[in-house]
Protein backbone atom coordinates (compact mmCIF):
# COMPACT_ATOMS: atom_id res chain seq x y z
CA UNK A 1 0.00 0.00 0.00
CA UNK A 2 1.65 3.37 -0.87
CA UNK A 3 2.25 6.14 1.53
CA UNK A 4 -1.10 8.21 0.84
CA UNK A 5 -2.76 4.76 0.99
CA UNK A 6 -1.79 3.93 4.28
CA UNK A 7 -1.97 7.79 6.13
CA UNK A 8 -5.56 7.88 4.91
CA UNK A 9 -6.27 4.43 6.48
CA UNK A 10 -4.63 5.24 9.71
CA UNK A 11 -6.07 8.71 10.49
CA UNK A 12 -9.33 8.90 8.50
CA UNK A 13 -10.86 6.91 10.80
CA UNK A 14 -9.61 8.67 14.29
CA UNK A 15 -12.51 10.56 16.39
CA UNK A 16 -11.42 13.18 19.06
CA UNK A 17 -8.36 11.02 19.35
CA UNK A 18 -5.66 11.24 22.41
CA UNK A 19 -1.66 11.96 22.23
CA UNK A 20 -1.39 7.96 22.42
CA UNK A 21 -3.83 7.37 19.20
CA UNK A 22 -1.69 9.99 17.74
CA UNK A 23 1.75 8.59 18.56
CA UNK A 24 0.86 5.16 17.82
CA UNK A 25 -0.54 6.05 14.21
CA UNK A 26 2.59 8.09 13.04
CA UNK A 27 4.72 5.46 14.05
CA UNK A 28 2.58 2.76 12.23
CA UNK A 29 2.85 5.14 9.60
CA UNK A 30 6.18 3.97 8.83
CA UNK A 31 6.98 7.17 6.55
CA UNK A 32 9.82 6.71 5.08
CA UNK A 33 12.17 10.11 3.26
CA UNK A 34 11.71 8.90 -0.25
CA UNK A 35 7.79 7.84 -0.61
CA UNK A 36 7.11 11.62 1.76
CA UNK A 37 9.23 13.60 -1.19
CA UNK A 38 6.93 13.82 -3.95
CA UNK A 39 4.45 15.12 -1.47
CA UNK A 40 6.94 17.89 -0.39
CA UNK A 41 5.92 21.55 -1.64
CA UNK A 42 8.26 24.58 -1.55
CA UNK A 43 7.43 27.61 0.87
CA UNK A 44 4.83 30.11 -0.67
CA UNK A 45 6.52 33.41 -0.17
CA UNK A 46 4.13 33.97 2.91
CA UNK A 47 5.83 31.69 5.24
CA UNK A 48 9.18 30.48 5.01
CA UNK A 49 8.62 26.93 5.24
CA UNK A 50 6.55 24.48 2.73
CA UNK A 51 3.13 23.48 3.92
CA UNK A 52 1.23 20.56 2.05
CA UNK A 53 -2.34 19.24 4.25
CA UNK A 54 -2.28 15.36 3.53
CA UNK A 55 -5.75 14.81 5.16
CA UNK A 56 -8.15 16.93 6.90
CA UNK A 57 -11.41 14.92 8.81
CA UNK A 58 -13.64 16.63 10.91
CA UNK A 59 -11.37 15.16 13.44
CA UNK A 60 -7.37 15.62 12.49
CA UNK A 61 -5.51 17.23 9.87
CA UNK A 62 -2.61 15.79 8.65
CA UNK A 63 0.15 18.49 7.53
CA UNK A 64 3.86 17.59 5.90
CA UNK A 65 5.96 20.30 6.75
CA UNK A 66 9.05 21.12 4.54
CA UNK A 67 12.17 23.55 6.18
CA UNK A 68 14.71 24.24 3.85
CA UNK A 69 18.21 24.57 5.41
CA UNK A 70 17.97 27.96 7.40
CA UNK A 71 14.38 28.12 7.21
CA UNK A 72 12.72 29.47 10.36
CA UNK A 73 9.09 30.42 11.06
CA UNK A 74 7.82 33.19 13.16
CA UNK A 75 6.81 32.13 16.50
CA UNK A 76 3.15 30.85 16.57
CA UNK A 77 0.34 28.67 18.62
CA UNK A 78 -2.03 26.32 17.26
CA UNK A 79 -5.25 27.47 18.27
CA UNK A 80 -6.87 25.05 20.18
CA UNK A 81 -5.74 21.91 18.76
CA UNK A 82 -2.99 19.49 19.91
CA UNK A 83 -0.63 17.15 17.99
CA UNK A 84 2.17 15.04 17.59
CA UNK A 85 5.10 15.45 14.60
CA UNK A 86 7.41 12.64 13.95
CA UNK A 87 11.02 13.77 12.05
CA UNK A 88 11.08 12.43 8.82
CA UNK A 89 14.49 13.66 7.45
CA UNK A 90 16.99 15.80 8.64
CA UNK A 91 17.12 17.56 12.55
CA UNK A 92 14.29 19.63 13.80
CA UNK A 93 15.19 22.80 15.96
CA UNK A 94 12.38 23.39 18.01
CA UNK A 95 12.52 27.00 19.85
CA UNK A 96 9.94 27.44 22.67
CA UNK A 97 8.13 30.67 23.96
CA UNK A 98 6.24 31.86 26.95
CA UNK A 99 4.29 34.97 27.06
CA UNK A 100 5.16 37.14 30.19
CA UNK A 101 3.09 39.32 32.46
CA UNK A 102 4.07 42.33 30.04
CA UNK A 103 2.19 40.37 27.17
CA UNK A 104 5.78 39.80 25.46
CA UNK A 105 7.58 36.99 24.55
CA UNK A 106 10.22 35.16 26.50
CA UNK A 107 12.71 32.48 24.94
CA UNK A 108 12.24 29.59 27.10
CA UNK A 109 14.19 26.84 25.91
CA UNK A 110 15.07 25.24 22.56
CA UNK A 111 15.00 21.40 21.81
CA UNK A 112 16.63 19.68 18.86
CA UNK A 113 15.15 16.55 17.54
CA UNK A 114 17.16 13.99 15.23
CA UNK A 115 15.23 12.38 12.20
CA UNK A 116 12.63 9.35 13.25
CA UNK A 117 11.96 11.33 16.69
CA UNK A 118 8.31 11.56 17.47
CA UNK A 119 7.29 14.51 19.35
CA UNK A 120 4.06 16.06 21.08
CA UNK A 121 3.10 19.43 20.99
CA UNK A 122 0.60 20.48 23.49
CA UNK A 123 -2.25 22.62 22.94
CA UNK A 124 -0.73 25.61 24.75
CA UNK A 125 2.56 25.97 23.70
CA UNK A 126 3.94 28.76 21.35
CA UNK A 127 7.00 27.83 19.62
CA UNK A 128 9.15 28.52 16.34
CA UNK A 129 10.41 25.68 14.34
CA UNK A 130 13.66 26.27 13.02
CA UNK A 131 16.40 23.89 10.65
CA UNK A 132 20.00 25.53 11.75
CA UNK A 133 21.42 22.53 9.36
CA UNK A 134 22.64 22.64 5.70
CA UNK A 135 20.19 19.74 4.59
CA UNK A 136 16.00 19.95 4.14
CA UNK A 137 14.12 19.02 7.47
CA UNK A 138 10.67 17.33 6.69
CA UNK A 139 8.02 16.67 9.62
CA UNK A 140 4.82 14.88 9.14
CA UNK A 141 2.37 16.62 11.94
CA UNK A 142 -0.83 15.44 12.79
CA UNK A 143 -3.29 18.34 14.84
CA UNK A 144 -6.83 17.56 16.55
CA UNK A 145 -9.17 19.02 16.25
CA UNK A 146 -8.05 20.37 12.64
CA UNK A 147 -6.03 23.84 12.72
CA UNK A 148 -7.86 27.12 13.29
CA UNK A 149 -7.07 30.19 14.74
CA UNK A 150 -3.30 29.84 15.29
CA UNK A 151 -2.01 33.00 16.14
CA UNK A 152 1.03 34.37 14.43
CA UNK A 153 3.44 36.82 16.62
CA UNK A 154 5.09 38.84 14.41
CA UNK A 155 8.48 40.32 15.74
CA UNK A 156 7.27 43.38 16.42
CA UNK A 157 4.09 42.48 18.05
CA UNK A 158 5.23 41.66 21.77
CA UNK A 159 5.60 45.00 22.43
CA UNK A 160 2.36 46.08 20.94
CA UNK A 161 0.62 43.36 22.44
CA UNK A 162 -0.50 45.08 25.74
CA UNK A 163 -1.95 48.06 24.42
CA UNK A 164 -4.13 46.33 21.44
CA UNK A 165 -6.00 44.12 23.90
CA UNK A 166 -6.96 46.80 26.21
CA UNK A 167 -8.18 48.22 22.11
CA UNK A 168 -9.82 45.29 21.63
CA UNK A 169 -11.96 44.97 24.93
CA UNK A 170 -13.59 47.80 23.17
CA UNK A 171 -15.40 45.92 20.81
CA UNK A 172 -15.64 42.65 22.34
CA UNK A 173 -18.21 42.51 25.50
CA UNK A 174 -21.30 43.71 23.17
CA UNK A 175 -20.27 40.86 20.09
CA UNK A 176 -19.67 38.32 22.79
CA UNK A 177 -23.14 39.05 24.20
CA UNK A 178 -24.86 38.97 20.64
CA UNK A 179 -22.74 36.54 19.16
CA UNK A 180 -25.53 33.60 19.65
CA UNK A 181 -28.37 35.46 18.83
CA UNK A 182 -26.96 37.78 16.07
CA UNK A 183 -27.58 35.62 13.19
CA UNK A 184 -31.66 35.59 14.70
CA UNK A 185 -31.48 39.36 14.62
CA UNK A 186 -29.86 39.74 10.54
CA UNK A 187 -32.56 37.44 9.44
CA UNK A 188 -35.19 39.08 11.25
CA UNK A 189 -38.26 40.32 8.96
CA UNK A 190 -39.78 42.11 11.89
CA UNK A 191 -37.54 43.32 14.41
CA UNK A 192 -36.32 46.96 15.13
CA UNK A 193 -33.17 45.88 12.67
CA UNK A 194 -35.19 44.24 9.92
CA UNK A 195 -34.82 47.71 8.05
CA UNK A 196 -30.94 47.70 8.56
CA UNK A 197 -30.36 44.23 7.75
CA UNK A 198 -32.79 44.26 4.70
CA UNK A 199 -32.00 41.97 2.16
CA UNK A 200 -28.74 40.65 4.20
CA UNK A 201 -27.96 37.86 2.01
CA UNK A 202 -28.14 40.02 -1.35
CA UNK A 203 -25.67 42.64 0.67
CA UNK A 204 -23.30 39.88 1.01
CA UNK A 205 -23.90 38.65 -2.41
CA UNK A 206 -22.75 42.18 -3.93
CA UNK A 207 -19.76 42.01 -1.48
CA UNK A 208 -18.67 38.68 -3.62
CA UNK A 209 -19.32 40.16 -6.70
CA UNK A 210 -17.39 43.36 -6.49
CA UNK A 211 -14.08 40.76 -5.71
CA UNK A 212 -11.83 41.02 -9.14
CA UNK A 213 -11.63 38.11 -11.38
CA UNK A 214 -9.03 35.88 -10.89
CA UNK A 215 -8.59 36.56 -7.16
CA UNK A 216 -7.93 34.22 -4.69
CA UNK A 217 -7.09 35.27 -1.05
CA UNK A 218 -9.56 37.35 0.50
CA UNK A 219 -8.75 39.02 3.21
CA UNK A 220 -12.37 39.64 5.75
CA UNK A 221 -12.67 42.47 8.89
CA UNK A 222 -15.17 41.36 11.47
CA UNK A 223 -16.86 37.97 10.52
CA UNK A 224 -18.53 37.71 13.38
CA UNK A 225 -20.66 34.69 12.74
CA UNK A 226 -19.10 33.70 9.07
CA UNK A 227 -22.51 34.31 6.88
CA UNK A 228 -20.37 36.23 4.41
CA UNK A 229 -17.12 33.87 5.40
CA UNK A 230 -19.59 30.67 4.09
CA UNK A 231 -20.24 32.63 0.38
CA UNK A 232 -16.81 32.88 0.07
CA UNK A 233 -15.02 29.62 0.26
CA UNK A 234 -18.27 28.62 -1.77
CA UNK A 235 -16.50 30.76 -4.46
CA UNK A 236 -13.90 29.06 -4.02
CA UNK A 237 -11.63 31.93 -2.09
CA UNK A 238 -9.41 31.26 0.64
CA UNK A 239 -10.23 33.28 3.25
CA UNK A 240 -8.11 34.93 6.22
CA UNK A 241 -11.15 36.22 8.80
CA UNK A 242 -9.67 38.53 11.55
CA UNK A 243 -12.53 38.93 14.32
CA UNK A 244 -11.75 40.16 17.62
CA UNK A 245 -14.82 38.49 19.29
CA UNK A 246 -14.00 35.36 20.74
CA UNK A 247 -17.51 34.32 21.26
CA UNK A 248 -17.80 35.17 17.51
CA UNK A 249 -15.19 32.99 16.45
CA UNK A 250 -16.55 30.10 18.16
CA UNK A 251 -19.71 30.87 16.23
CA UNK A 252 -18.17 31.10 13.07
CA UNK A 253 -16.26 27.97 14.00
CA UNK A 254 -19.32 25.85 15.28
CA UNK A 255 -20.87 26.20 11.78
CA UNK A 256 -18.14 24.86 10.00
CA UNK A 257 -16.97 27.63 8.35
CA UNK A 258 -13.40 26.55 7.21
CA UNK A 259 -11.36 29.99 6.88
CA UNK A 260 -8.01 30.82 8.18
CA UNK A 261 -9.73 32.59 11.36
CA UNK A 262 -7.20 35.23 13.34
CA UNK A 263 -8.10 37.14 16.47
CA UNK A 264 -7.06 40.92 16.07
CA UNK A 265 -9.39 43.89 14.51
CA UNK A 266 -8.91 46.69 11.88
CA UNK A 267 -5.99 48.47 13.43
CA UNK A 268 -4.33 45.57 15.16
CA UNK A 269 -3.79 43.04 11.88
CA UNK A 270 -2.59 39.18 12.57
CA UNK A 271 -0.63 39.11 9.60
CA UNK A 272 2.78 38.84 8.79
CA UNK A 273 4.27 41.79 7.21
CA UNK A 274 4.18 40.03 3.66
CA UNK A 275 0.99 38.23 3.42
CA UNK A 276 -0.47 39.53 1.07
CA UNK A 277 -4.41 39.18 -0.36
CA UNK A 278 -6.17 39.93 -3.52
CA UNK A 279 -9.04 41.73 -2.14
CA UNK A 280 -10.51 43.04 1.29
CA UNK A 281 -13.73 42.79 2.32
CA UNK A 282 -15.98 43.84 5.54
CA UNK A 283 -19.90 43.81 6.34
CA UNK A 284 -21.13 45.66 8.93
CA UNK A 285 -18.00 46.30 10.85
CA UNK A 286 -16.78 49.29 9.55
CA UNK A 287 -18.90 51.62 11.38
CA UNK A 288 -16.89 50.50 15.14
CA UNK A 289 -14.33 52.71 14.07
CA UNK A 290 -14.20 56.68 14.51
CA UNK A 291 -13.23 58.63 11.17
CA UNK A 292 -9.29 59.02 12.11
CA UNK A 293 -9.02 55.38 12.94
CA UNK A 294 -10.49 54.42 10.30
CA UNK A 295 -8.08 56.53 7.57
CA UNK A 296 -5.35 54.18 9.75
CA UNK A 297 -7.08 50.95 8.70
CA UNK A 298 -7.42 51.35 5.39
CA UNK A 299 -3.66 52.34 4.74
CA UNK A 300 -2.69 49.02 6.92
CA UNK A 301 -5.65 47.08 5.05
CA UNK A 302 -3.52 48.26 1.81
CA UNK A 303 -0.07 46.98 2.40
CA UNK A 304 -1.69 43.67 2.46
CA UNK A 305 -3.21 43.89 -0.95
CA UNK A 306 -0.63 41.95 -3.55
CA UNK A 307 -0.79 44.56 -5.85
CA UNK A 308 -2.76 47.79 -6.91
CA UNK A 309 -5.61 45.69 -8.83
CA UNK A 310 -6.94 44.62 -5.52
CA UNK A 311 -9.76 46.10 -4.12
CA UNK A 312 -11.50 46.81 -0.15
CA UNK A 313 -14.84 46.10 -0.21
CA UNK A 314 -17.56 47.44 2.27
CA UNK A 315 -20.90 47.12 2.86
CA UNK A 316 -22.09 48.73 5.99
CA UNK A 317 -24.15 51.82 7.24
CA UNK A 318 -23.42 54.89 5.99
CA UNK A 319 -25.78 58.35 4.49
CA UNK A 320 -25.77 60.48 1.41
CA UNK A 321 -25.04 63.49 3.77
CA UNK A 322 -25.95 65.09 7.06
CA UNK A 323 -29.61 65.69 6.09
CA UNK A 324 -30.50 62.31 5.07
CA UNK A 325 -29.11 60.78 8.07
CA UNK A 326 -30.87 63.59 10.25
CA UNK A 327 -33.94 62.15 8.58
CA UNK A 328 -33.21 58.58 9.80
CA UNK A 329 -32.71 59.77 13.44
CA UNK A 330 -36.04 61.45 13.58
CA UNK A 331 -37.64 58.61 11.76
CA UNK A 332 -36.40 56.20 14.22
CA UNK A 333 -37.33 58.43 17.15
CA UNK A 334 -41.28 58.50 15.82
CA UNK A 335 -40.93 54.72 15.40
CA UNK A 336 -40.01 54.55 18.91
CA UNK A 337 -36.93 52.57 17.96
CA UNK A 338 -35.00 53.11 20.81
CA UNK A 339 -31.89 50.69 20.03
CA UNK A 340 -31.53 51.80 16.43
CA UNK A 341 -31.77 55.32 17.72
CA UNK A 342 -29.27 54.85 20.15
CA UNK A 343 -27.11 53.53 17.32
CA UNK A 344 -27.53 56.28 14.90
CA UNK A 345 -26.35 58.54 17.79
CA UNK A 346 -23.27 57.09 19.26
CA UNK A 347 -22.18 54.59 16.34
CA UNK A 348 -19.32 55.87 13.65
CA UNK A 349 -22.18 56.16 10.64
CA UNK A 350 -20.37 58.70 8.42
CA UNK A 351 -21.41 60.81 5.57
CA UNK A 352 -20.30 59.63 1.79
CA UNK A 353 -18.05 63.10 1.95
CA UNK A 354 -16.29 62.03 4.98
CA UNK A 355 -15.41 58.83 3.71
CA UNK A 356 -14.29 59.53 0.49
CA UNK A 357 -11.77 61.47 1.89
CA UNK A 358 -10.34 58.97 3.86
CA UNK A 359 -9.86 56.71 0.99
CA UNK A 360 -8.54 59.50 -1.36
CA UNK A 361 -6.26 60.23 1.18
CA UNK A 362 -4.94 56.40 1.07
CA UNK A 363 -4.99 57.27 -2.91
CA UNK A 364 -7.81 55.29 -3.72
CA UNK A 365 -11.17 56.03 -5.27
CA UNK A 366 -14.50 54.82 -4.30
CA UNK A 367 -18.10 54.02 -5.53
CA UNK A 368 -21.34 54.03 -3.47
CA UNK A 369 -24.33 51.94 -4.32
CA UNK A 370 -27.16 51.74 -2.29
CA UNK A 371 -28.00 48.03 -0.43
CA UNK A 372 -31.02 49.21 1.46
CA UNK A 373 -32.41 52.49 3.50
CA UNK A 374 -29.06 52.05 6.07
CA UNK A 375 -26.61 49.88 4.35
CA UNK A 376 -24.47 51.00 1.24
CA UNK A 377 -21.82 49.07 -0.76
CA UNK A 378 -18.70 51.16 -0.72
CA UNK A 379 -15.90 50.07 -3.03
CA UNK A 380 -12.53 51.34 -3.21
CA UNK A 381 -9.97 51.00 -6.23
CA UNK A 382 -6.86 52.22 -7.08
CA UNK A 383 -7.28 54.94 -9.90
CA UNK A 384 -5.16 52.91 -12.58
CA UNK A 385 -7.12 49.28 -11.49
CA UNK A 386 -8.94 48.05 -14.78
CA UNK A 387 -12.63 47.98 -13.68
C1 LIG B 1 -22.49 43.62 13.17
S1 LIG B 1 -21.28 42.35 13.22
C2 LIG B 1 -21.11 41.93 11.50
C3 LIG B 1 -20.73 40.49 11.31
C4 LIG B 1 -20.64 40.02 9.86
N1 LIG B 1 -19.61 40.71 9.15
C5 LIG B 1 -21.94 40.16 9.16
O1 LIG B 1 -21.98 40.85 8.13
O2 LIG B 1 -22.93 39.60 9.59
C6 LIG B 1 -19.79 43.25 13.51
C7 LIG B 1 -18.59 42.34 13.67
O3 LIG B 1 -17.43 43.15 13.62
C8 LIG B 1 -16.60 42.82 14.71
N2 LIG B 1 -15.88 44.05 15.08
C9 LIG B 1 -16.25 45.04 15.90
N3 LIG B 1 -15.31 45.98 15.95
C10 LIG B 1 -14.31 45.58 15.13
C11 LIG B 1 -13.05 46.11 14.76
N4 LIG B 1 -12.63 47.29 15.22
N5 LIG B 1 -12.27 45.40 13.92
C12 LIG B 1 -12.71 44.23 13.42
N6 LIG B 1 -13.89 43.68 13.72
C13 LIG B 1 -14.68 44.35 14.57
C14 LIG B 1 -17.53 42.34 15.81
O4 LIG B 1 -16.88 41.53 16.75
C15 LIG B 1 -18.57 41.61 14.99
O5 LIG B 1 -18.23 40.26 14.79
Amino acid sequence: MNFIDRLHKLFAPLVNPQEEQLKLALEALQANPSEVAPHLVEPDGCIPYGRNVLLRTDDVEVVLIHLPAGAKSLPHNHGDSFGCEIVVEGELTNLLYQTGDDGRLHDAGKEVYPSNSLVYVPKDQIHAIENATKKRVVTLNVYTPPLAACQQYAPEEPAQKEADRVKNARFNELFDQWASSYDETVYDSQGEYQEVFAGYDRILAAVVGQIPLGSRTVLEIGPGTGNLSRLLTRGGYHVIGVEPSPLMREQLKRKGIEIDLRDGHFLSLPLLKHEKVDAVVSTFAFHHLPLEEKREAIRLLQSHLSDRSGRIIIADTCFIDEASKQKMIERAKRNHQHNVLHDLLTEYYELHEDLRTVFQKNGMDVSFSQLNNYAWLIVATYPEAKQ
